[in-house]
């Protein structure tokens, strides 16, 4: 087992915990109970990610982001044109004995983030093509089933200096299933809605890390050489997991996936070996002022909605037998039966056939065609059906 230190940072509801460093004495963590063992939530974990992961919960987080080493291979330094050195990264902690020792280490951290997945759990992965073919195949051998691979364009991509291959604009994203045909979050009207109100691409144009957001330190230098932007966060996390889910980062950095699973209401575990990063990461997530419960409502897709036959409109009194139901124009019109189907001109059948009837139209959906009067006013009987599901929601 790695050394017992962790950092908690101020969560969600009644409990406040500060951020604790080393001379600090520690509160006791947030922590959910999964079997017998609890789950260590809002904390950063010290020490190797797939040391900490095997001692974790089976099948206890929902999704899982992690930015593992690219493994750059970089030999000597790389300079600007005006001779001034690049700030690359040529950490220890990317440092590999080749590519059989890169891959070695891939299949353990992916087997074990397997393993305490959630059945329909899912994992992103993000990675350079130095790595990410690689990971790719081993995840795959390992037994997660790619749902999309990402491409991340950098809008603001470093230049490449010597001008001996393209510039390097992009990192590629795999999105990958615990399990084929396992059940998944996929908030898909909610990425629509933050795309203008259309469906969200594979292809994202986001700005790299800079500015206020990039972590300094008191001589102005980057706390992590590859610190990730938080909207690219906000939109794993939005559109794959729901509020309250336990998101892990078993490669923590400096906590990018922490502060935006605390602003948009999630729980999360980070992982990171290296000490400064850790005490890093804590203050900026300690820092982050979570979202109201409002705020965090998405737009939900029409299939998790609870499905409401229209014999509930009838059966609840919402409508009454024997009222007559017209097109929004008032043009066309049905009476309603107590069974739930409509009558017109010598046609009766549900809502959706008797409305394709009456247009000479292949098909109809009778929720949005079909109207009644309310307060002077032609209201559509999809309405009644969302009172019905707010309802059942509330
Ligand atoms: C590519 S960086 C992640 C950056 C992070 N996404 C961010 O936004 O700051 C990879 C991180 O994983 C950490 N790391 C590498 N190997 C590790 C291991 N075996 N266990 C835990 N952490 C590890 C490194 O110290 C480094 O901070």
């Amino acid at each position: 087992m790695p050394a017992e230190t962790s950092q908690t940072v101020a969560t969600r509801g009644a409990k406040t915990v500060r951020p604790a460093v080393a001379a600090r004495p520690r509160k006791a963590p947030r922590a959910r109970v999964v079997g017998a063992q609890a789950l260590p939530l809002n904390q950063i974990l010290s020490g190797d990610c797939i040391e900490r992961m095997n001692a974790m919960p089976e099948g206890s987080v929902d999704m899982i982001f992690a930015d593992p080493p690219y493994n750059l291979q970089l030999r000597g330094d790389l300079h600007r044109p005006d001779n001034s050195k690049v700030d690359a990264v040529d950490d220890a902690w990317d440092r590999f004995d080749g590519f059989a020792a890169y891959d070695r280490f891939s299949r353990a951290w992916l087997k074990a983030a397997r393993r305490v997945l959630k059945p329909g759990g899912t994992m992103w992965v993000i990675g350079s093509y130095h790595n990410i073919f690689r990971v790719g195949a081993a995840l795959q051998d390992e037994g997660f089933w790619i749902l999309n691979d990402i491409v991340w364009r950098k809008s603001n991509p470093m230049p490449n200096f010597r001008g001996r291959r393209f510039t390097n604009a992009h990192e590629t994203l795999i999105w990958a299933a615990r399990d084929e045909g396992g059940k998944y979050t996929f908030n898909y009207e909610a990425l629509k809605s933050l795309n203008d109100g259309v469906q969200m691409r594979s292809d994202w144009v986001l700005p790299i890390c800079s500015g206020g957001e990039r972590l300094k330190d008191e001589a102005g230098r980057k706390v992590h050489p590859t610190q990730k932007p938080e909207a690219l966060l906000h939109r794993i996390i939005l559109g794959a997991t729901q509020p309250g889910d336990v998101i892990l980062d078993p490669f923590f950095g400096s906590g990018t996936t922490g502060a935006a699973a605390r602003r948009l209401g999630r729980a999360w575990i980070g992982i990171e070996r290296e000490e400064a990063y850790r005490t890093a990461a804590a203050k900026r997530i300690a820092e982050v002022k979570p979202y109201d419960m409002e705020a965090l409502q998405t737009t939900r897709s029409r299939r998790a909605a609870p499905r409401i036959p229209f014999g509930q409109v009838v059966e609840r009194g919402m409508l009454r037998p024997g009222m007559v139901l017209s097109s929004a124009d008032g043009r066309r019109k049905a009476k309603l039966r107590a069974d739930a189907t409509l009558s017109a001109d010598g046609t009766t059948g549900s809502i959706h056939q008797v409305g394709a009837a009456v247009q000479g139209a292949p098909s109809c959906n009778g929720w949005t065609f079909w109207h009644f009067e309310k307060d002077g006013a032609l209201v559509p009987i999809d309405w009644l059906r969302q009172q019905i599901q707010a309802e059942a929601e509330a």
